[in-house]
This record gives C-alpha cells, sequence and structure tokens, in this order.
C-alpha cells in the first residue's frame, strides 16, 4: 500500500523524493507522508499551506479505500483507510497466501549473495552459523521484492592453510586414506602450536601451498581428500539446519581466472612492486596484497576474480557478501579494487557481530566455545520436551514428532539470532531461545498450531467474506497484517531480517490478545474469528518461510 500511496501522490506532487511510512503511533493514521514538507521547501512556502492545499485536492477525489485525510504539525499528511479497505486486505491474504506481500520493487533487477562460506579443513562452527542463516533471510528477502537471487557459499578450501595442513601431512608420512576431520583439526592445532615457537614453519607452509597452486599432482590429491571429507561434514550440517546453496563454486574454482584480473590491475597502472610482493595501494586505506613475494595469490585476489567471474556470469546489480565483521577492512579493500576497475555496482559487506557470552568472549583457544553439534542436538531435545507437554501436539506418530522437534528446535536458533540486528554482538542464552511466553520461534510456531486447531474444531468452515463486518480489534489485526509488505521491503533494503523476526511478533502477540479476550468458537463473531485466524496464520507462516523457518501443522 505504501507504493500505491506514493504513486497516488506523485500525481499530484511528481517524482518529488518524499517518505510514505506507517507511522509508530496510531494517532498518526494508517500512512503518514512528509510530502508537504518537501514541497514546500522547493516551493518556499510554508508546510501547512502546502498539505492544505494537497488535503483538498485528495478530498475532492478521495480513493476508495480511504476514510479521511488529515494534517499534521508541521505540516505531515496523515491517512486513515476504511474498514472496505481491511476487509480487501483480509481476502487479498485468504488469496493470495504465501503470495501476499510479495512486490515488484526487484522485478528485473539481480542480486548475488555470497554467504554461510564455511573453511574446508575445519569445523563448521558457530560463526558461519550466523552467517547461513541471516544469508539464508537475505536471499528469502529478496526473492519475495520480486529480485532474480543467486545464493554461492564461497567455500575457503585455497590458500596458505593448506599449506599448514600439506606441511604436517608430508612430515608424518599420512596417506589421504588416514585423514578425517578430527585428524585435520588436529594437525591444524599442532601446527599453530609448533609455529609459535619456529616463525620458519610458515615459510615451509607457504612453499607447500606453492605446490598446490603449481598443480603438483601428489598434492593435489591430498588436498581433493581435505576438500572432499569437509563437504561431506558440511552437507551433514546443512541438512540439519534445511539449507541449500544455489552454488557452491569455492576459492579453488577462480585459480584459473585470477591470472586475467591481476593482468587488468597491472595494465591500469594499479599495481606496485613491495619487497617482491605487489600491491595495491588507495586513498584512505592501507595497501592490500595482489601477490605475495614467492608469487603466491591472495585472498584479496580471489575475490576480485570472483567479482569479475559473477558479473560475467550474472551481472548482478547487488552484490551482498554475508561474512563477519572482522573483514570489513577486507571487503572494503575489494570492492574500492572493483570499482577502480570500472565495475560500478552496489556492494554490502554485511559484517555480522559473535555470539558471546554474557561475561566475555567465546574463544575456540581458551576452549570456552560453544560447539555448533551441541547448539543443535540440544535444541532438539529441548523441543522434544515442549512438544512432549503441549496439549496440541495429541496424536503425533514417533516418527513425526522427531520431525516437529527438527523444525522447533532448529527454528528456535535460528530464530533467536535473527532477532538481533545482524551487525549486533548475541549473547548466547538458552532461556531466551526458548521462551515459550516471548519472542522466540515457538511461541510463534505453537501460535500458529493453535489456530490450526481451531480450524479444525470448525469443521474446516469457509465463511464469507462480504457477509463479515469488523470489530475494533480486528481492525488492529487487520492494520499490521496489511503492513506486511512494507516490512518485508524496508528489511530487504536495510539487510535487517531482525525487522520481519520482531514485526511478527507483534503479530502473535495482537492475535493471542484477541484470542484471549473474544470467543471465536459459538461466537455471533464466529465467522469473522475464523477468517482473521486464518489470516494471521498466513502472515506467521510466511515470515517464517522468509527467515527460513519451517512451522509445523501441530506441535
Ligand atoms: N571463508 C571465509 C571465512 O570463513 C569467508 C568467505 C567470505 N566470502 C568471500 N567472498 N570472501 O572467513
Amino acid at each position: 500500500m505504501l507504493q500505491e500511496i506514493r504513486k497516488y501522490l506523485e500525481k499530484y506532487a511528481g517524482k518529488e523524493d518524499f517518505l510514505v511510512e506507517y507511522p509508530k503511533n496510531n494517532n498518526y493514521g494508517d500512512i503518514s507522508s512528509n510530502i508537504a514538507l518537501v514541497l514546500s521547501k522547493k516551493e518556499a512556502r510554508s508546510a501547512m499551506d502546502c498539505a492544505g492545499e494537497l488535503k483538498e485536492k485528495i478530498e475532492k477525489n478521495i480513493p476508495e479505500y480511504l476514510d479521511k485525510v488529515e494534517i499534521a504539525e508541521p505540516g505531515f499528511l496523515n491517512f486513515y483507510f476504511n474498514e472496505k479497505y481491511y476487509k480487501d486486505e483480509l481476502e487479498k491474504i485468504l488469496i493470495q497466501k504465501d503470495k501476499y506481500a510479495t512486490s515488484d520493487v526487484g522485478i528485473g533487477k539481480t542480486m548475488i549473495i555470497d554467504y554461510s562460506s564455511p573453511n574446508i579443513a575445519k569445523r563448521f562452527g558457530i560463526g558461519h552459523l550466523r552467517s547461513t542463516v541471516i544469508g539464508q533471510a537475505l536471499y528469502n528477502l529478496y526473492k519475495h521484492i520480486g529480485y532474480k537471487v543467486i545464493g554461492d557459499n564461497h567455500l575457503g578450501d585455497w590458500g596458505t592453510q593448506f599449506g599448514t595442513l600439506l606441511y604436517q601431512v608430508n612430515k608424518k608420512g599420512l596417506k589421504e586414506t588416514d585423514l578425517s576431520i578430527e585428524k585435520l583439526e588436529e594437525l591444524y592445532i599442532e601446527f599453530n602450536e609448533e609455529a609459535k615457537n619456529d616463525e620458519k614453519l610458515w615459510d615451509e607452509a607457504r612453499s607447500w601451498f606453492k605446490k598446490l597452486e603449481e598443480g603438483d599432482v601428489e598434492v593435489k590429491k591430498i588436498w581433493k581428500a581435505m576438500v572432499d571429507l569437509s563437504l561431506a561434514e558440511f552437507e551433514r550440517v546443512y541438512e540439519i539446519l534445511g539449507i541449500h546453496i544455489d552454488k557452491a563454486y569455492g576459492e579453488s574454482f577462480y585459480e584459473d581466472y585470477m591470472p586475467q584480473v591481476m593482468k587488468l590491475m597491472r595494465e591500469k597502472g594499479f599495481v606496485k612492486k613491495s619487497e617482491g610482493a605487489e600491491i595495491v595501494e588507495f586513498k584512505d586505506m592501507p595497501p592490500a596484497m595482489l601477490t605475495k613475494s614467492d608469487g603466491a595469490t591472495t585472498y584479496f585476489t580471489r575475490d576480485l576474480a570472483t567479482i569479475h567471474f559473477r558479473i560475467g556470469s550474472w551481472n548482478p546489480d547487488l552484490f551482498i557478501y554475508e561474512v563477519g565483521n572482522e573483514q570489513t577492512l577486507h571487503f572494503r579493500q575489494v570492492f574500492e579494487a572493483a570499482r577502480m576497475l570500472g565495475w560500478d555496482k552496489e556492494y554490502i559487506h554485511i559484517g555480522h557481530g559473535l555470539y558471546r557470552w554474557e561475561h566475555g568472549k567465546m574463544s575456540t583457544r581458551e576452549g570456552n566455545a560453544i560447539k555448533l553439534d551441541e547448539v543443535l542436538d540440544k535444541a532438539i531435545e529441548k523441543a522434544k520436551e515442549i512438544i512432549e507437554k503441549s496439549e496440541t501436539s495429541r496424536g503425533l506418530s514417533d516418527k513425526e514428532m522427531e520431525s516437529v522437534a527438527k523444525d522447533v528446535g532448529i527454528g528456535a536458533v535460528k530464530y533467536f539470532d535473527l532477532t538481533h540486528h545482524p551487525k549486533s554482538d548475541i549473547i548466547f542464552d538458552w532461556n531466551k531461545i526458548f521462551m515459550l511466553e516471548g519472542n522466540s520461534a515457538p511461541y510463534l510456531q505453537y501460535t500458529v498450531a493453535r489456530i490450526n486447531s481451531l480450524i479444525g474444531k470448525t469443521q474446516e468452515k469457509e465463511p464469507e467474506i462480504e457477509k463479515i463486518s469488523l470489530n475494533k480489534d480486528s481492525i488492529e489485526i487487520m492494520r499490521l497484517l496489511s503492513r506486511f509488505e512494507g516490512i518485508v521491503i524496508n528489511a530487504a533494503r536495510n539487510y535487517s531480517p531482525n525487522l520481519v523476526a520482531n514485526y511478527l511478533f507483534e503479530v502473535a502477540q495482537k492475535y493471542n490478545y484477541y484470542y484471549n479476550e473474544h470467543k471465536i468458537i459459538g461466537s455471533e463473531e464466529e465467522d469473522l474469528g475464523i477468517l482473521l485466524s486464518k489470516a494471521v496464520k498466513i502472515i506467521l507462516s510466511s515470515g517464517l518461510y522468509i527467515l527460513g523457518i519451517n512451522t509445523p501443522e501441530k506441535m
């Protein structure tokens, strides 16, 4: 509706840069605009005058969905919808279902999102969980607003860290068949311990990576074994998380694409020699390294090659990187270099924060980091306990129980992450993840399960919408539901899935209030209650779907 009001106002004011938004406070109507304030600056007259004039014009030809327009100091226009509008929206939700609030703001545009991107030969940790969960939500959000979206899992399968492992494998005389995820982890820790006392080991590691880059057949075989082991492990985690990512090229894929990018950079005169290495200098940042002194390539170079490849393959308008905030400088350098090469696109690094404990950092080194597997196992366990106690779960078979526990447990973990702004740190707290009366996935899923049970009790009755009239509390709910489209657009534009999560919580709270205050079944307002419940269910499940969370029928 925001778009429609905007288009409507543009008829009177032209394509000015004004705001059309949902006011925080209901006293300012259903939609509010600062159009008169913007026009008044341009035309050098009072905003109240401009607003008055616009109000008059609108009232002469008032659109059928509006009840009235009001002016508020210092020149805002506030629009009030009528009952017909809310009934139409209710009908739209019931007909369009999960297509409701899809929009065309992204039609014709392509977005590529780089997310999850764990590192081969390391465990999938809780840090990569953030990237995976937020990345998936952004992926779904952009799809919902009409973008063509490509998700790419930029696996860390290349670079000096493989040198460290290859060195260890060689030193210990290990073969591919001796390797396992645990073994790789062990080798990695051992190397870092030993290298603390012996800096020269890093030269060894670099020279082993060099061998890999030069295509040494034996070395490549060992590397491939490491990649395969890790990929199988990641697949296991993605299966539990219910994640599927369109592409997984990985850093090694860009081996063949790097020379061309390096050549471009050199030809354009952006490269300087420095102690044998090649560096790229920037105006207001430290330099980045294109090649190391031994000629080996870098993470920076691979990211430039990646952009080149992505432009060639999909020509995206927007690039999103969902990667931790410790890589902020890296991405600023990559984006700046891309612009220097004339690749003029929109580049966004989300830069998420960390999970921490109330009293300090989680650190693998200090051994107080939570293991992802532990989190997921425990979440599913806790979900089982909840479901076993719940009345609405009656009649679930053991197998259904397993699947519902997974939806609820994994949903709780994902949702807890997504209620936070991506950039902020998160204090890990089991109680908050599962608070049944608060802002948690189980609370929302449970609200839907309760609606399902209510609909079941009405023998799937399908009331006619023409025959109902809305009461005050139902208008409150409809006001919220009809904002879903705006919330989704806003969340996508601001890269903030938390806006969707917190909105859904508001919807569930308002609905549960309604449910407690109004007797639905057997009352005069039964038909209204049923239709409203169905609409709430559609919004909650479609919002949760966008957040990557399933809504079980029963729980
Ligand atoms: N594998 C990297 C890490 O875990 C993240 C990669 C992010 N994507 C990128 N295009 N650099 O630190």
